[in-house]
């Protein structure tokens, strides 16, 4: 990434880096907030659930650091790879995946709905919630997935885990679209939780947008996953895209 664009990310990702509450940030740079508004709401009866416009907030707790890299199929090889790389977490929530990012020395940013919430619940989630904020303060980005506040070109690789799963087709589709846009050239983009029956429309859908400018593959992902003492098995697709480089 050339070093003018990367100063331009860093102020443009300072300017919407988390401040609670930062309800009004986002449209200093971009109306990202129209579409969605990051209404937080606990479900009676299910006190330790925070949902953010009813997509439910995971985090550790939930899907646990090993299984979010398995399902973005990332190595720990790769991992170590990211050093100095700008690496974008989208609906990041608040898992163990931007602080492992972090530790090994990426740029790494998280970007989701719920940092600009006015209020988090006084529930166990909502101590998670604060805890990772607090803990990653500078590193948070708070906007919609679907119109992100980020530069154009100027990220090298963009993960999603269990984002896609909760919108509709067409919605993934801005959102990979936005996530394209974003991409530097040669950079890669890496969404877990599409549908086998979707995938293969969504993969079509983007080689006819972005023709030669793109390469797109896809992964089916199944694995053991233990949560709260009950196995059970999670089987999803990873969708792989990268924008093309320069380079003749
Ligand atoms: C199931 S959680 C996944 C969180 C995390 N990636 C993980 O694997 O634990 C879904 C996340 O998507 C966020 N979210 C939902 N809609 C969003 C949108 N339009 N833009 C950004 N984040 C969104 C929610 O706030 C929530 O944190």
């Amino acid at each position: 990434m050339k070093s003018g664009s990367k100063h331009s990310l860093v102020l443009i990702l300072l300017l919407t880096s988390v401040a609670l509450p930062a309800a009004t940030h986002a449209k200093d740079i971009r109306d990202c907030g129209s579409n969605f508004r990051p209404h937080l709401q606990v479900p009676a009866g299910n006190p330790d659930w925070v949902y953010a416009n009813d997509v439910m907030v995971t985090g550790e707790l939930f899907y646990p650091l090993d299984l979010v890299l398995a399902d973005l199929s990332l190595s720990d090889s790769q991992v170590k790879k990211l050093k100095g790389k700008t690496v974008l977490s989208v609906a990041e929530g608040f898992s163990g995946l931007l602080p492992h990012l972090g530790r090994h020395g990426a740029d790494a940013w998280g970007l989701d709905l719920w940092y600009s919430a006015d209020s988090i619940p006084e529930n166990e989630t909502g101590k998670r919630m604060k805890k990772f904020i607090a803990e990653n303060e500078g590193q948070l980005i708070a906007g919609n997935a679907l119109d992100m506040p980020v530069l154009d070109h100027s990220v090298d690789l963009l993960v999603s885990h269990q984002l896609v799963n909760n919108l509709l087709m067409e919605k993934s589709m801005t959102f990979l679209e936005e996530a394209f846009r974003v991409l530097a050239p040669g950079g890669e983009a890496r969404v877990f939780g599409f549908d086998s029956l979707d995938i293969e429309t969504v993969k079509a859908r983007l080689l006819a947008r972005f023709g030669s400018d793109i390469e797109v593959s896809s992964q089916s992902i199944s694995k053991q996953w233990v949560y709260l003492g009950k196995k059970k098995t999670m089987t999803g697709q990873l969708l792989i895209f990268r924008r093309a480089s320069l380079d003749p």
